[in-house]
């Protein structure tokens, strides 16, 4: 891979990157898509990352399907497709991880614990093989795209970082490959997320709004959807950190259960 990436750059191409975990969705195509516009040569990785994973999730279950993915990788344009093998990825003794500190401590980070660690490492790791000039992340994962922000900044890597906008279902569900999960009753539920985020747009539609108010008319959707509410929260778009008066520009997060799937969505208010 890096011989590759060497090879692209010494021609005088900019690489770009976009870091999935494959069973590619319309989201994930329209990250390669921003990447092509980006940059000469795209690469896309498809790993999925024990490290990230806490001991009772689902890396086991995780939706796989390589044949798939590589002809749309071909279809969408990429240049290259990189599928480590974790053994390759991982040595056995690994003993270097990076731990972003204040932006994972809360949301995600606060009920996944290591999970920050997993994707910061591995990005950084991806970094290092691809050697890209920019890198394409999805606002769907609000909080991972402003870690990975931190870590570029403080750790001076040479990589433009790019957040392309969440790209949905028909019904306003935010694509996931974790969807295919969903039964068809808890298909109908999950759509209690995007709209609890869209009670949260009206609330601050015409000037600010307790936010503790804000996140009470979230609760509620969940509720009504039958879902299990995770987390609610109205933050400040750069530092993450939980805002009193809910205004403009402010970032609505939610994560909710749905039967045995944990789905999340955020919306920019
Ligand atoms: P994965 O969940 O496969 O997502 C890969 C990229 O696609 C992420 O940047 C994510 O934000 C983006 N994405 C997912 N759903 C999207 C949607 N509906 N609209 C727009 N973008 C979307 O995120 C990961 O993998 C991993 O943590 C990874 C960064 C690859 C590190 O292992």
């Amino acid at each position: 891979m890096q011989a590759w990436a060497s090879a692209r750059r010494l021609e005088g191409a900019r690489i770009g990157l976009v870091p999935t975990m494959g069973y590619l969705h319309d989201g994930h195509l329209s990250l390669i898509e921003q990447a092509r516009r980006h940059a000469d040569a795209v690469v896309v990785s498809l790993f999925v990352n024990p490290v990230q994973f806490g001991p009772n999730e689902d890396f086991e279950k995780y939706p796989r399907d390589e044949a798939r993915d590589l002809a749309r990788c071909e279809q969408a344009g990429a240049s290259a497709v990189f599928l480590p093998p974790v053994a390759t990825m991982y040595a056995p003794d690994a003993s270097v991880f990076i731990t972003e500190e204040r932006l994972s401590a809360g949301l995600c980070g606060a009920r996944r614990p290591g999970h920050f660690r997993g994707v910061c490492t591995v990005v950084a790791k991806l970094f290092n093989l691809t050697l890209p000039h920019v890198a394409v992340f999805g606002q769907k994962d609000y909080q991972q795209a402003a870690v990975i922000r931190r870590m570029v900044r403080d750790l001076n890597f040479p990589v433009e970082i790019v957040v392309a906008p969440i790209v949905r279902e028909p019904d306003g569900l935010a694509m996931s490959s974790r969807n295919v999960y969903l039964s068809e009753v808890e298909r109908r539920r999950a759509l209690g997320l995007s709209r609890a985020l869209q009670a949260a747009a009206a609330c601050v539609a015409e000037g600010g709004a307790a936010a503790a108010a804000v996140r009470a008319r979230m609760a509620e959707v969940i509720d009504a959807h039958a879902l299990q509410l995770d987390y609610a929260e109205i933050v400040d778009a750069e530092s993450l950190e939980p805002v009193a008066e809910a205004r403009r520009g402010n970032v609505a997060l939610i994560a909710a259960q749905c039967g045995r799937t944990r789905l999340i969505d955020n919306r920019i208010l």
